[in-house]
């Protein structure tokens, strides 16, 4: 499939055959492509904790005001990201740039988000963002369909996946085989949408 129709295809599905499996390397191959997605500084300050325990799903649903999506789908997938990211050993994400790069990034990096706890944020949900996106369309591709989700108690499910200090939870995307299509949707107006050079 190409990117245009993955994108074109791309629903939010709410109905999924909750018997179908997805095998390891589905789910190794879509991580692999979720972790290709853009990050500020290649800080790749996001983590993807994949749920596929069925009695683990059952309890994150109830933690999702009892949307079937959690348990019925193949996987449900927490997006997390460490909000620390840029101070803990930062030369990691250019560990093959000379040295005099690494210093440089590093200090930019450090200007921009120490002390700065907004922006720290900021950047998880930018990421997170943006990887949600790739594995939607990216499961689209492999013949999957999926649906984004804010709607879940953030501190149970963080009690319930033993999230550590430093992480905050960004969303979910389930991923699974529909077996129901979504409801047409209203797009806006194009002009209402797309504002050329000013506001
Ligand atoms: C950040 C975000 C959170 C969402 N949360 C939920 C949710 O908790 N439950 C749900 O059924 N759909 C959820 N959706 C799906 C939206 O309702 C859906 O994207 C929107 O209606 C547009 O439809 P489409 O995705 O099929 O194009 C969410 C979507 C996004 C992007």
């Amino acid at each position: 499939m190409n990117v245009k129709d993955a994108i074109i295809e791309r629903r939010s599905i709410k109905h999924f055959d909750r018997n179908h499996e997805m095998t390891e390397d589905e789910k190794t191959e879509l991580m692999n492509l979720a972790m290709l997605s853009p990050t500020s500084f290649n800080m790749q300050n996001w983590r993807f904790v994949l749920v596929d325990d069925k009695n683990l799903k059952e309890e994150i649903k109830k933690a999702s005001f009892g949307q079937n999506q959690v348990a019925d789908s193949s996987i449900l997938i927490i997006l997390c990201a460490d909000l620390k990211a840029w101070e803990k050993e930062p030369k990691r994400y250019f560990r093959n740039a000379p040295e005099e790069v690494q210093n440089s990034i590093v200090q930019y990096m450090n200007g921009f988000y120490n002390g700065n706890e907004r922006v720290q944020r900021d950047e998880a949900f930018r990421s997170c963002g943006i990887a949600a996106q790739t594995i939607m369309l990216a499961a689209k591709g492999m013949g999957y369909d999926s649906c984004a989700m804010a709607g879940y108690d953030s501190k149970k499910v963080a009690e319930l996946i033993n999230l550590p200090e430093d992480y905050i939870i960004t969303m979910f995307v389930v991923v699974g085989k529909k077996v129901k299509e979504a409801q047409p949707k209203d797009i806006l107006e194009y002009g209402d949408v797309v504002i050329k050079n000013k506001f």
